[in-house]
């Protein structure tokens, strides 16, 4: 299953996708999908903020993935690596 929002901006709209709101969350297993669609905002300091919400969408036990927006950190998000996931 592949669901799909934005805008979570972080602490201010992640709600959208704890499962206490997106009921369907509580269904979902590491074969389903959400995709955030812009303005993710959970890398924005590259610090403990970051990591604390990182971690957290890596206990849920769905796939989170994310096209970036406007309202993201660019200097932060360049620091990443760039590496394949699932052949792309
Ligand atoms: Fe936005």
């Amino acid at each position: 299953m592949i669901y799909i929002t934005g805008d979570i901006h972080r602490e201010q709209d992640i709600h959208k996708i704890n499962p206490r709101e997106f009921e369907a969350g509580n269904h979902l297993t590491p074969d389903d999908y959400v995709i955030i669609c812009g303005d993710f905002g959970c890398i924005w300091d590259g610090g403990s903020g970051d990591r604390f919400w990182l971690n957290w969408l890596e206990s849920l036990p769905w796939n989170t993935l994310f096209v970036d927006g406007n309202h993201e950190n660019f200097d932060v998000l360049k620091t990443y690596p760039v590496v394949d996931y699932k052949g792309g």
